[in-house]
């Protein structure tokens, strides 16, 4: 496995790279989830294709308040997950590489990312944006593969990709759970063991919360279940259109795929999950 740390390696291993170019984009800090991701690229590259994983903390996409200079780095141990998983390079750039000293450009998707996790961490998917549409400009690839437990990432990107015309496949792969149900996240890693176990209600709610009828109360069963099970209120529940993301009205028929969203912060740690709600039509 290749180790590149600038552009210029990276364009020349791009080079000769054999197609197709898989590539999953990380912060680093890897865990089963991302093993997951990874392996489903190497099974959508096959034995010839080639997979590379970005490894990045990504500066512009924290909030001044937020966690930049505590996010986990792990790099070694994450180089030996890509190289177990069959990773063929790892792209893990400084941010001086990334974010030239004078740049002044950004992209900013400006419909889908203003609610959900949007509203509550202003400029964060613009720092997404701008972060994920240059790695597509450097590593070129055929494809990428992100999490669904950032749905609301997923779905930015995939209109970022149709909207710049990148000329690739955004591919979502499902939640990779704990036992418990508890969605992998690098971040779990900040909870003590009295918040592990109430996070684990968290995905709990939302699954119970789903089977409710109409969107008012699917919203207010999950506040109150997040609020009970894990002993804080929710930042945000939100019922929304799968593709829009564009808020449900709390009578609104579910004849469209749906997404019930949610953030909480359980201490200092915030966790985000969603589940999916296929369209259910009209009885007659
Ligand atoms: O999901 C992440 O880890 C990050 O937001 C991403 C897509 C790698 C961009 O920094």
């Amino acid at each position: 496995m290749r180790t590149l740390g600038t552009m210029a390696e990276t364009a020349a291993f791009q080079a000769t790279a054999p197609s197709p170019v898989i590539l999953v984009p990380t912060m680093g800090a890897l865990h089963a989830g991302h093993a997951a991701l990874i392996d489903a690229a190497r099974a959508r590259a096959g034995r010839n294709g080639t997979v590379i994983v970005s490894i990045f903390v990504n500066p512009t996409q924290f909030g001044p308040n937020e966690d930049l200079a505590k996010y986990p780095r792990t790099m070694e141990a994450d180089l030996e997950m890509c190289s177990t998983h069959g990773a063929d390079a790892v792209f893990a750039p400084t941010a001086d590489e990334m974010y030239p000293p004078g740049d002044s450009t950004f992209v900013d998707e400006t419909k889908l990312s203003r609610g959900l996790c949007g509203a509550q961490r202003p400029g964060h998917f613009r720092g997404v944006c701008t972060v994920v549409a240059k790695l597509f400009n450097i590593i070129r690839p055929d494809a990428a593969i992100f999490g669904e437990k950032d749905y609301q990432q997923l779905a930015i990107v995939r209109r970022m990709a149709r909207d710049l015309f990148f000329n690739l496949e955004i591919i979502g792969h499902p939640t990779v759970r704990e036992a418990d149900g508890l969605a992998m996240s690098s971040r779990n890693r900040y909870l003590d063991a009295d918040e592990r176990k109430r996070a684990a209600a968290f995905p709990a709610a939302l699954s119970t919360a789903a089977q409710e009828n109409d969107p008012g109360q699917i919203m207010a069963k999950a506040t109150a279940l997040i609020t009970n099970g894990t002993g804080s209120a929710p930042q945000y529940v939100e019922l929304v259109d799968a593709e829009t993301l564009a808020p449900l009205a709390p009578l609104a028929a579910l004849e469209r795929p749906a997404v019930l969203a949610a953030a909480v912060k359980i201490g200092e740690t915030r966790l985000i999950d969603n589940v999916r709600l296929a369209p259910r039509h009209a009885k007659v």
